[in-house]
């Protein structure tokens, strides 16, 4: 046993100096969680370490969307399990809570297997962490899956402005109504709600004045959000990225993930009319055959999509598009297949997710007839993986010899080198003035693109800093 994992706990007990390491896999949403879940430990006492050895209360924040989350998270557990042995023989104590989806899907079996887990708790209730913690020290184990009647929203306290940097994230809706036959995000995460307009407001002004120039709004279904307007009433998101984009030193504004049937006329307009809004949408199709289509429940064919593609692009005609695919389908058949790779060449993306189809327990599609064989999958995503990577060295490369604002977030993975995003949320490296990226960091800058690699941009910075996008 190494002396480091059994430290003893800190002097003075319980109400100070205790310390919590957050482990987050999956998507921004849960990014966006954990801090929340950060700030209601620290209003409890705890603050964060990066370091699990020095941790008083390790939290396994986890993703249920695709395949082998709970394995993942077992073994996790198991090497946990030594760890929190390891300590409690130190004389110390280590506490164990698993939050997320897979603890909402199999929260019971989590306990079950793993009786060493203190706490169990969905993602709906985070705010009653310091609660749950309070009852597994009264019983042992504790449990909160529950879907509460009032929006977690209501709860949550006001996020601490962080000086996280000039990239932010705000949720800003949870939860999907819409039941796509293969996804879990509607067991998990429960039914969509949105975040009022005003809460929505104060939180991005507080990261606007702690430094972050570009936030993403972020939910399962964010362009469905209609939330109560701050003179009563309701907004659509539109709406609130109009009041958004007045915001002093927010330059830039990007939104995920979005549904197809929620892209109403007001926001593509919106993509004209904002010119914080980057042109940038992820805008996932999951297949181009509507008899597939039509078994996922999607409520669109594959001439909606591609009509919307055409709205979007004569409101904003250098919009990137960015997709999810699911390819292999209960029930998708060669042709079908064939008929997402034709409309993958109409559209033309950017950029683009694609993913086997993996059974999720409890999802209609799971016990569906018509599954498809592995073996037919894994050449099906191969085919649709390299025309997307074809189409993205496309987009890239054209950008070659282009001038390009850059809002700059980091430094690059080479000494003296600067990284951050174009509005087509391409990463660009470029050499930073007198080698010091932190010079740049925070400022958006006009830069001359001299070459395309598979995943980024490489650039050289032309301009001083200038104030728009
Ligand atoms: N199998 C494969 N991919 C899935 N996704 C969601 N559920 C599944 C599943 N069961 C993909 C969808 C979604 C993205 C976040 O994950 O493409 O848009
Ligand atoms: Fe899942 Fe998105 Fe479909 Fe909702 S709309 S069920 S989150 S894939």
């Amino acid at each position: 046993m190494s002396a480091e994992i059994g430290r003893a706990p800190a002097a003075g007990g319980a109400s100070e100096q205790r310390r919590v390491h957050i482990v987050t896999w999956g998507c921004q949403m849960n990014v966006y969680d954990s801090d929340r879940l950060t700030d209601v430990l620290a209003g409890d006492g705890w603050r964060t370490t990066a370091s699990p050895a020095e941790a008083d209360l390790i939290l396994l924040n986890t993703c249920h969307i695709r395949e082998r989350a709970a394995e993942k998270l077992f073994s996790e557990l198991g090497r946990l399990r030594r760890l929190k042995q390891a300590r409690a023989e130190a004389g110390g104590r280590l506490r164990l809570v698993v939050a997320g989806c897979v603890a909402q899907a199999e929260g019971k079996e989590i306990l079950r297997r793993a009786p060493f887990v203190d706490a169990v708790l969905g993602p709906q209730t985070t705010h009653r962490l310091p609660a749950l913690l309070a009852r597994a020290d009264r019983e042992g184990q504790a449990i909160d899956t529950e879907f509460p009647a009032a929006p977690k929203f209501d709860f949550l306290p006001e996020a601490r402005a962080r000086s996280g940097g000039p990239v932010a994230f705000l949720s800003i809706q949870e939860g999907c109504d819409k039941f796509c036959s293969f996804c879990v995000v509607p067991y998990t995460r429960g039914a969509e709600q949105s975040r009022p307009a005003e809460a929505v407001l104060a939180e991005a002004r507080g990261l606007a004045e702690s430094g972050a120039r570009e936030i993403t709004l972020l939910g399962q279904n964010v362009n469905a959000w209609r939330g109560r307007a701050p003179e009563g009433g309701n907004w659509s998101l539109a709406q609130l990225l109009g009041a958004l984009s007045e915001i002093p030193g927010l330059a830039r504004i990007r939104y995920t993930t979005s549904h197809p049937v929620d892209m109403d006329a007001a926001l593509i307009a919106a993509h004209r009319d904002i010119p914080a809004l980057m042109p940038f949408l992820h805008l996932p199709v999951q297949s181009g055959s509507d008899a597939v289509l039509k078994r996922m429940g999607r409520r669109h064919r594959a001439a909606d999509y591609l009509r919307l593609v055409e709205r979007l692009r004569a409101a904003r005609p250098d919009i990137a598009l960015s997709s999810d695919f699911i390819v292999g389908h209960p029930g998708e058949s060669e042709a079908d297949f064939a008929a997402t790779l034709a409309l993958v060449r109409e559209v033309g993306f950017a950029q683009a997710f694609s993913f086997k189809y993996s059974p999720r327990p409890g999802t209609p599609a799971a016990s569906a007839a018509g599954q498809v064989p592995e073996a037919e999958k894994k050449a099906r995503l191969a085919a649709l993986q390299a025309l997307l990577r074809e189409q993205q060295r496309r987009f890239n490369e054209a950008m070659i010899g282009r001038r390009l604002p850059v809002l700059f977030a980091g430094a690059g993975r080479q000494a003296g080198q600067a990284v951050g995003r174009s509005p087509y949320l391409q990463p660009v490296h470029a050499a930073a003035p007198a080698g010091r990226p932190e010079q740049l960091l925070g400022q958006i800058r006009e830069v001359r693109i001299l070459a395309a690699l598979p995943n980024s941009l490489a650039a050289t910075v032309e301009s001083q800093e200038h104030a728009c996008a």
